[in-house]
């Protein structure tokens, strides 16, 4: 079908500058690692009928952390360049007839937004191929985009390759392409390696599509910041600032109050409803639904699959991970909640904690405490455990059967007083000529 997409996303290399032993795409960015954010953008595409994955380094482990995806994974073995990487995918894409959309898996910032809009523009202006381009003041290390006098494409030149007049260019390759597959996937039997880097390199199709006379385009990128792409640790910081920026400008133009933006991690999975307050030192991870008029933090720890109605107090040093937590539930301070039903005005004291899982099994079992329950503070609450509507639990209690409706359940050693004690003690002390030794403590 014309109108149908094919992505490949490039993610063989091994990321040499990241001096990491975990492949480059697998480092997070806010909760999700790189490859699966480049994934994520190209899945929202429409007409899109696969996705295919070019592995190489370390393929099994990003092939792997990419189970849950509806990606086809090809390996590249030995990786010898960006070229070569796409005509891996050559049996995949035999016989298409539509377009191959071609983007890097290291650069987890472009939005399906922009995707979507570059694919669009590349099947309007009815070209072999567009590619995308972005103006950067510095453009070291980049492929520059060199144009002919009519100010068409005429070929890119990679940074080692190029001359002095070429590198002064500061329009350069984003390395995200649109081929028409039927018109130019011959161009991949006739690549060479015939330069600096001794690669077969996909910026040589571009050569190719101009030399057989056929129509060649660029899309300028709007925000430069999209293509921005992970080579090092630096980058990689750089990158999460710059997605949490936008994810918190987001939220604040939707009604979330953050009290201090640059103290706070949050996912841009994650939903938070008008007049709710982020106070700092917040980590929010991952898939989350936070309702209206809720308090989080400060540092509070939410770590995916957390869906909270209105509300609801998150407060000091709480962490909250896939738990379900009803409207005006207070977890105010120093608490675990994991793998948790919570009702409607439910109380959990400071300290508690719902022990979720069993390091012998290894299963997680799930804690559900239903409306108007109050804990009282430092609880361990032993899953799996039900704690009925209206159940007290007393505080300093290790919950380990069930709480019936509005009963108090207490599960404490009890107090004991040894009265005098202290006095003894210093008397004794005292007969000793001031020394206590000898004078155990029991
Ligand atoms: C490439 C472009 C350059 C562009 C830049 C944008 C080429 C020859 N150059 O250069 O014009 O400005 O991207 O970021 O394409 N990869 C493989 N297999 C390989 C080699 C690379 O899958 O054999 C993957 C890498 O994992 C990476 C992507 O392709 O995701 C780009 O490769 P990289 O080596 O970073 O190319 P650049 O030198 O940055
Ligand atoms: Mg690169």
């Amino acid at each position: 079908m014309k109108d149908s997409v094919k992505a490949v996303i490039l993610a063989a290399g091994k990321g040499t500058r990241m001096k990491s032993s975990l492949p480059k795409v697998l480092h997070k960015i806010l909760g999700k690692t790189i490859i699966e954010r480049v994934v994520r953008a190209v899945l929202k595409l429409k007409n899109t009928t696969e996705i295919i994955v070019i592995t190489g380094y370390k393929s099994e482990e990003v092939q792997n952390s990419l189970k849950n995806y509806p990606v086809t994974a090809i390996l590249q073995e030995p990786q010898l360049g960006t070229g070569h990487a796409v005509a891996q995918a050559k049996d995949n894409l035999a016989g298409f007839d539509g377009t191959v959309l071609i983007t890097c898996g290291d650069t987890p910032l472009l939005t399906s937004e922009t995707l979507a809009e570059f694919v669009k523009f590349h099947k309007g202006s009815g070209s072999c191929l567009t590619v995308m381009s972005a103006i950067f003041d510095d453009p070291t290390n980049y492929g520059r985009i060199i144009r002919n006098l009519q100010g068409n494409i005429e070929k890119i030149v990679e940074e080692k390759d190029a001359n002095s007049t070429e590198k002064a260019v500061k329009e350069i390759n984003a390395g995200v392409y649109c081929l028409d597959w039927k018109h130019v996937a011959s161009a991949f039997n006739e690549l060479t390696n015939n330069n600096q880097q001794g690669e077969y390199y996909l910026t040589d199709v571009v050569d190719w599509v101009v030399r057989k006379e056929l129509k060649a385009s660029i899309y300028t990128l709007k925000n430069n910041y999209e293509i921005f792409g992970i080579n090092s640790q630096k980058h990689l910081a750089e990158a999460i600032k710059i997605l949490n920026t936008l994810t918190i400008e987001k939220l604040m133009d939707e009604g979330v109050t953050f009290i201090s933006p640059e103290n706070t991690l949050i996912s841009p999975e994650t939903v938070i409803g008008k007049d709710s307050i982020v106070y700092p030192g917040c980590v929010i991870e991952g898939e989350n639904i936070i309702g209206e008029n809720c308090i989080i933090g400060p540092f509070a720890h939410l770590r995916d699959g957390v869906d909270i109605a209105s509300n609801v107090r998150i407060g000091n040093f709480v962490e909250v991970k896939k738990s379900t937590i009803k409207e005006n539930t207070n977890v105010a301070h120093l608490s675990y909640v994991g793998d948790s039903v919570l009702g409607k005005n439910v109380n959990i004291g400071a300290g508690t904690i719902t022990a979720n899982y069993n390091a012998i099994t290894k299963e997680k079992s799930i804690t559900t405490i239903k409306d108007d329950a109050k804990i009282g503070s430092n609880c361990v609450l032993v899953a799996p455990i039900t704690i009925e509507k209206g159940a007290n639990v007393a505080a300093g209690s290790v919950i380990t059967k069930d709480v019936p409706e509005y009963s108090l359940a207490i599960a404490r050693g009890k107090q004991q007083i040894v009265e005098k004690w202290v006095e003894k003690k210093l008397k004794a002390i005292l007969n000793n000529g001031g020394s206590n030794s000898g004078i155990g403590i029991e």
